[in-house]
Order: C-alpha cells, then structure tokens, then sequence
C-alpha cells in the first residue's frame, strides 16, 4: 500500500474517490430538532452539492454511516463521524476501516482530507488512527484460497492544508503507525497458518527469517538437547508426544545508545502450534481452531518486531515456547509428576492444561536475563472467555505499577483489558499433596487466575511480571471494522508496543 501526504493543499489530490468527513450536528428546523451533516472545511460547492442531496438521502453524518454522490465529475465519499465530541482515535479508525471496507475491491485510489476529520485538532494522531485502519482492513489471509480476494485500492493520498514545516513529524506518525500495523499483520499471519504447514520447527525458522535484516536484533534457538540441559522438564513434557522438535526461541533487541541504565522489558509467549489436550483429549468441536494456541507468541512477536523496528530506547527481549500438544505411546499421561527448570515438582493431571507447563519454564529462563519486568501473553484458559467475554483480555501480576501501567497503554492503544486478582485461596488449591504444584485447580471455578497463581512460581524473585491471558480477545473481533471477520486478530500488539513506548 502506497501512502502519501499532500500538504499545504488547496484543492483535492487526483484520486478515484475523495473522502471528506462529517460530523453530524443539531439544527432547529420548524421548532424541532433534527440532525443534521456539518461540513466544516468542505470545498464550498462540494459542501452545497451533498446540501442538496442529504436531504433527500436522510445523510445526517452519524457514525457508522456514508453516503457517496458525484461532485462535478468526482466521486465522493461523505464520511459519517458522528457527534464531534466523541470523535477520538478509536473513532478515527473505526470509521476510515468502514470507508477502506466498503472501497477497498472497486477503486484503486484515495484521497482523503483530513483536514475535515481531526481527532481533537491532532494531526498526527488523526494519521496515525487512519494508518492503521487502513493497513489493519486490508489484511485478509487469502493465500491458501484459488481465486485471491486481492483489494484493487493501492494507493492513499492524505491532504491537508497543513503547512509543509509539519511534513517531518506528520510523515513520521505515518511511518511508525505503518510498521506497528504491518507487525499485527505479520502476528494475524502466524496465527492463522493451518498446523499441517506451522509446527514448532517451521515457526521457529519464519520468525528468524523476520527479524534477520532487522537492525539491533539476535536471535537462538534453544532445541530439545538444549531444553533438557537446562532441566526445562515441564516443557518437554508436553512436547513429549510431538512429532516435531521443541523450540524456544529467544529474541534480543539492543536500542543504539544503551547504556547500563537502559530498560529491559521481557516477553514470553505461549507458542502452542496446536492443542489436542493431550490424553486429557479435547472433545471434537473444541479442538478446532485450537492452531490459534500459538496466538500468545505472536502476539509479544509482533510487538517485538515493531520496538526494534522503531527503534525504541528500550532492551526488549522475547522468549516463544513453541510446541504441539500431541498424543502418540510418548506423550505425557495424567498423574505424571515432573520437575521444573526451577526445581519444582509438578503433579500433571490435566495434559490439556499445557500452556502454563511451557510457559512455567520459559518465564525461569527469561528471569535469569534479569528482566526490569517480564510480560507474557498466552491464550491459556477457555474460563477467561466465561470471565470476560471474547472481547475483553485478561490482565493479571505481582506488581501494581506493571498492571496498571498496561492498563494505561491499552487505554492510550484503545485496546480492551481487565485486572483480576491473585488470590492466596488460589494459590493454595495449585499446590498438590504429593508434589510442589499441581497443573489445575481443584474445581471449575477462578480458571483464569488459577492458572497466573501457578505461573507466578516461575517468575523470579523480585521481578515484576504480568500475566495476558488472550484466550478470547486472540481470535476474531468481528465488532471491530479493521479486524478480519474470522481469524486471528492481533490485539494487544499495539498496546505492548506503547507500554515499551512509554518505558521510562
Ligand atoms: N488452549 C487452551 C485454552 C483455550 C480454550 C483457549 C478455549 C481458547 C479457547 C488451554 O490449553 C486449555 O485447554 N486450558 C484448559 C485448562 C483446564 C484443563 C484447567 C481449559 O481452559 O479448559
Ligand atoms: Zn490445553
Ligand atoms: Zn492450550
């Protein structure tokens, strides 16, 4: 996708379609009041020309809404932004997604003036919200289908009458909003490849040939001799049944002037290729979709690669457990009792409860990086859908300042999020009577923070972490107009991305 800013315009750049935005307003007409398109900034006879036919149409500018009509020979569009005080960034996207949806397969180009659809009078936050629409709507995950649903739209054209001293920072806030979209994008990908193509070995090898040529980045693969020399035993349990090789994948961004006071955020990701359960079999309908087990790592992934690509001041490490849950003469049984890298003994009498067994070494391995904080992400119990719905991410740790601040970041990401506590009763019913732990609560009830009381034990001493739990906000949005109907959904990229973007 092309897209390109126009300043200090006076008339709309060439396009197939023009896009201008409109709020809707209270009028009086005849003693009552009735609703109204304002069309600040409009190109005067474009302005009378929609007059003339609003109307008619019954086009009064509400959000959710557009109307397109011919202006001497132009096509445009009449964006509908609804009320302007509650125009904010997620307003902005939701509506330029619904204009990019609807044009995306019949013109090849836009313009779009913005001057007629800032969020609070910000430019920059108005280019941002619409990169990322733009680039978040044109995803589609087509490969595997004959006929590709390729959109025809490929080029954009911003115009303002900003002046040209604005170019540096505008062009800036278009650049950074295009490569955090494209690393959701790149997170929606991995997500969505069927398991048969993405197991733990050709994961691991994508996500190196991402991030070769990206500036400060090393990668290593730790394999399964690596795994069991450091003693990683509840890992390898559930790799145990898997046809393919365990794979911890361990990503270092360096920013260019670290120094010994640079900030160091940990990731983890739960990289579960797919999730039978294991003996502790999924029935049927519940397996499917279950290659999506694997959406946890891609989604700190995908935030890892937009902070280096950013360039942010920011050491950002990033550990992905990737694995399959699979069931062969090999695979771990319920009742087994393993060690964990950090010496713990785990009772396993749930095999389908496996995200937190690879996730419980991981999180060991990444505290001996010493980490500032450690954040992981995982689609880790189907109790967090009962708790919080689909839409909704399940937010849990050990440190109020750490939670708190991504409630902050999914705020400024307009990304929804929720804390639930870790309480003590939890954390006692995942001990068991005849190991350390065991890997599932004694009943149905708390599931979600029952599994963060078990994570917390590999967490090291000291280390702030926090706990996503994307069980539901991983899969489809469908509510969202720049989310795919169906497929992988690549929240919370963004709001990891501005939790690092404002590391202090
Ligand atoms: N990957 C699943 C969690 C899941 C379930 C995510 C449904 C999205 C939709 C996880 O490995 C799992 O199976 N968890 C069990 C835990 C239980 C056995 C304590 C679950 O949620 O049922
Ligand atoms: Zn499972
Ligand atoms: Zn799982």
């Amino acid at each position: 996708m092309d897209i390109n800013l126009n300043l200090n315009s006076s008339a709309p750049s060439v396009a197939d379609i023009l896009i201008l935005g409109t709020h809707t307003k209270t009028e009086k007409k005849a003693k009552k009041e009735v609703n109204v398109p304002a069309m600040s900034g409009w190109f005067k006879d474009c302005k009378e020309a929609l007059e003339s036919l609003a109307a008619a149409a019954d086009f009064t500018g509400d959000a959710g809404t557009s109307f397109t009509f011919d202006w001497e020979g132009q096509r445009v569009l009449a964006l509908g932004l609804g009320d302007k005080k509650d125009f904010d960034a997620e307003a902005a996207r939701r509506a330029m997604a619904n204009a990019i949806n609807a044009q995306k397969l019949l013109v090849k180009s836009v313009a779009i003036n913005i001057d007629t659809m800032t969020v609070k009078g910000n430019l920059e936050t108005t280019l941002s919200a619409f990169t990322e629409a733009i680039h978040l709507s044109l995803y589609d995950f087509d490969k595997y289908l004959s006929t590709k649903r390729t959109p025809k739209l490929k080029k954009v054209i911003f115009d303002s009458k900003a002046k040209k001293t604005a170019a540096k920072k505008l062009e800036q806030a278009i650049k950074e909003a295009t490569l955090v979209s494209e690393s959701v994008n790149v997170a929606r990908d991995f997500v969505n490849e069927p398991p048969n193509v993405l197991n733990s070995e050709s994961y691991a090898k994508e996500v190196l040939k991402d991030v070769k040529n990206i500036k400060g980045v090393k990668a290593k693969v730790l394999g399964k001799a690596e795994l069991k020399k450091h003693k990683m035993g509840m890992f390898l349990s559930v790799n145990a049944g898997s046809a393919y090789q365990p794979q911890l994948v361990h990503l270092t961004y360096t920013p260019p002037k670290a120094t010994k006071n640079t900030k160091h955020i940990a990731f983890v990701g739960k990289g579960l290729t797919f999730d039978t359960g294991g003996y502790s079999l999924k029935p049927g309908a519940s397996m499917v979709n279950m290659k999506f087990d694997m959406a946890g790592s891609a989604t700190v992934f995908g935030a890892f690669r937009a902070c280096a690509l950013l360039g942010l001041p920011v050491k950002v490490s990033c550990f992905l457990g990737m694995t399959d849950n699979a069931v062969n003469a090999l695979a771990t049984m319920p009742d087994s009792i393993v060690t964990a890298k950090n010496g713990k003994t785990v009772e396993i009498l749930n095999t389908d409860a496996e995200g937190r067994l690879v996730l419980g070494d991981v999180l060991t391995y990444a505290s001996e990086h010493e980490p500032d904080a450690i954040i992981d992400a995982a689609t880790l119990t189907g109790a967090c859908l009962v708790a919080l719905g689909t839409e909704v991410c399940g937010l849990m740790g050990n440190d109020k300042k750490l939670t708190n601040s991504l409630i902050k970041a999914a705020e400024s990401a307009d990304e929804y999020i929720w804390e639930l506590p870790i309480k003590k009763e939890w954390r006692e019913d995942m001990k068991s009577n005849i190991a350390d732990l065991k890997n599932i609560g004694s009943n149905r009830f708390a599931g979600t923070p029952k599994a963060a009381a078990f994570l917390e034990n590999f967490v090291g001493e000291g280390i702030p972490w926090a706990h996503l739990d994307i069980a539901g906000c991983g899969d489809s949005q469908a509510h969202l107009p720049y989310c795919p109907k169906k497929g992988a959904s690549g929240v919370m990229v963004r709001t990891l991305v501005e939790l690092v973007k404002t590391t202090k």
